[in-house]
């Protein structure tokens, strides 16, 4: 969503520095785009649509930058950020929403040109620099008027400063030898450090030649803590691959020993975090694909560890006053670590009692802080919008703590778990043979690009992934696509399968329900469906059925919806890019959402 990237130093180049920071937030996701720096009063760069290779030259040690993902007020000119004040010498940018917006223009008898809710921040400011206040104190004052949630980067056209501050959505300093970055998130300030502080709720800083940190509610200082990011740059580059996506594809053999690596001894799992905790029942709350992989969590963990789980929408979990007892452990599994559904179910989670684990991509994330328990996915960080690296190393994580529960519950044996932790250390391998046959899904794809909708079916464990897979499919190549248990085809969506309309079925045999899916196959196929299959190499039967095999490795049970994930992320990627679809920053969607 809204991406804020600043600059203030040394360097005279601010202008384009935060050109390239806001280019490097674009797959947030964005409809309009904005900058400011410092004039006689402030000069202001903003337009719908997308940010130029180009900008405007002009030498600057300060300026700010916005991306706007619309949310009060269209999008427009107008209402993208930076917004001024009414003399138009100072500038904020703002991500988040003022929801008392509204009381604040009263009571002040504020003028506001915008439809956003944004603009209150500047004309606040203004209102106590007239009354003589400095400008940080201005800032201060104004931000103890706000409610909701903000990160907010201002600057006046008379002082040499950059003031930032956060309550509830996320800001990060970066410290260089040059000045100070400012970024919604991480992986845009990689180019120029790796040295960060991620501001607290209730903090601002004041941007110069030094820092200064303080609680704004209380006007203290604070002692920074910076802290070191071991991020590598070119994890955030696409390093000769067309799309983040593809890329991100790639490099997922990797990422699994990423996430692995310190968490497996001896044949056995080494997660530290969870001792002492022994949860008699397990709720995992998630949105989207991290809501997916939560349904394989719930297979996994019950099947293999025997203990209880709900797999809740965040969203819907926060308001239907669910009950937590004593020993329930909440999981909430987010890969920005910012979804604000995720957040408000985590708060609310807290609220009951529970203790929180978090499964989270993003270091110092909200919701890895406000958790009891932090578990990170080491995926690095992941670009495109549509999520599949991070969605590999949740399930990877998913798995370990499986292993970890059924060896301290004894619900597997010392055998069976050294099995699991051995096999789970050689599936990289396997995920390299399903990637090096990407060109034939690439084949597949093609006479399947023109497609209307399509239908995902999977049974057991692999049901969570037919939803993913569907959910890929719509999100970047805007293909209308439904994931089903295959089951529950005959009770509906059987009634939309015709020549035109392709069914991608999970049809391996490492489940029971193989022969189950078989049947589903058979009714798909009677009534002239079309049927992409993916089979375990070698099965005959399964041949037979469809019009197009994907072949996969012979694998276990538990490994299984790793193997199955990837060859629909490729068909997803295919497709998309057939149809020239904007791959890693599809329409509408935003890489981190931010509001409720
Ligand atoms: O950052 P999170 O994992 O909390 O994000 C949750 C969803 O917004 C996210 O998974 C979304 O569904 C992705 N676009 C999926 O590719």
């Amino acid at each position: 969503m809204c991406g804020i990237f600043a600059y203030v130093g040394g360097r005279k180049d601010a202008i384009s520095l935060v050109r390239d920071g806001l280019k490097q937030l674009e797959y947030r996701g964005y409809d309009s785009w904005g900058i400011a720096y410092p004039k006689n009063e402030i000069a202001l760069l903003k337009e719908v649509g997308h940010i130029p290779d180009k900008i405007l030259e002009e030498p600057s040690s300060l300026a700010l930058g916005h991306t706007r993902w619309a949310t009060h007020g269209g999008v427009t000119r107008l209402n993208a950020h930076p917004h001024l004040s009414s003399n138009k010498k100072i500038a904020v940018a703002h991500n988040g929403i003022i929801e008392n917006f509204e009381q604040v223009v009263s009571k002040y008898d504020l003028d506001m040109k915008t439809k956003t809710d944004s603009e209150v921040i500047p004309l606040l400011i203004e209102y106590f620099l007239e009354q003589s206040y400095s400008f940080e104190e201005s800032v201060r004052r104004s931000l103890q008027e706000l409610e909701g949630t903000f990160a907010i980067v201002a600057i006046s056209s008379a002082h040499k400063e950059l003031i930032v501050a956060r309550l509830g959505s996320p800001l990060i300093i970066g410290e260089t030898k040059d000045g100070f970055f400012v970024s919604s998130d991480i992986p845009a300030l990689l180019g120029h450090t790796k040295k960060v502080l991620v501001l607290n709720d209730g903090e601002m800083a004041i941007l110069s030649g030094s820092l200064e940190l303080k609680n704004f509610y209380e006007n203290v200082s604070l002692d920074p803590s910076f802290i070191e990011i071991d991020w590598d740059v070119s994890t955030a580059e696409k390093s000769g691959y067309k799309h983040f996506m593809l890329k991100e594809i790639m490099e997922q053999p990797k990422t699994i020993l990423d996430t692995l690596q310190g968490r497996i001894k001896d044949h056995q799992p080494l997660l530290p975090e969870l001792e002492g905790i022994n949860p008699k029942r397990i709720i995992i709350i998630a949105c989207g694909t991290s809501w997916h992989a939560g349904i394989v969590g719930e297979f996994l963990l019950e099947g293999l560890a025997k203990i209880p789980v709900e797999v809740e929408y965040a969203s819907e979990f926060r308001y239907r006053d669910p009950l937590v007892e004593k020993d329930t452990l909440v999981v909430a599994i987010s890969q920005s670590g910012e979804t604000a559904d995720t957040l408000a179910a985590l708060r609310e989670a807290k609220k009951k009692g529970a203790k929180v684990l978090s499964i989270c991509n993003v270091m110092e994330s909200t919701i890895a802080r406000e958790s009891d328990i932090v578990l990170y996915t080491r995926a690095g960080p992941e670009m495109g919008v549509a999520s599949t690296k991070a969605f590999i190393t949740q399930l990877t994580l998913l798995y370990l703590i499986t292993a970890h529960y059924a060896s301290k519950n004894k619900t597997l044996s010392v055998r069976q778990v050294q099995d699991m932790c051995d096999d789970v250390l050689s599936l990289p391998r396997y995920i390299e043979q399903v990637l090096d046959e990407k060109g034939q899904i690439e084949e597949i794809a093609k006479e399947y690009f023109e497609s209307r909708n399509a239908l995902f079916l999977g049974r057991g464990i692999h049901y969570p992934i037919a939803l993913e897979g569907a959910l890929k499919l719509k999100e970047i190549s805007y293909i209308h696509a439904e994931g089903y248990p295959a089951a529950e085809m005959k009770h509906g969506p059987i009634a939309l399968i015709d020549v035109n309309m392709p069914s991608i079925f999970i049809a391996t045999r490492d489940t029971h329900t193989y022969e189950k899916v078989l049947s589903n196959m058979q009714e798909v196929r009677a009534r002239g469906g079309k049927i992409i299959a993916l089979a375990t190499s070698g099965d005959r039967r399964v041949t037979e059925l469809a019009d197009h095999i994907i072949s996969l490795p012979r694998t276990r049970y538990a490994l299984s919806p790793f193997l199955v994930t990837i060859p629909l992320q490729l068909f997803a990627y295919y497709i998309a890019d057939l149809r020239d679809c904007n791959i890693d920053k599809p329409r509408n969607l935003a890489k981190s959402v931010t509001v409720e």
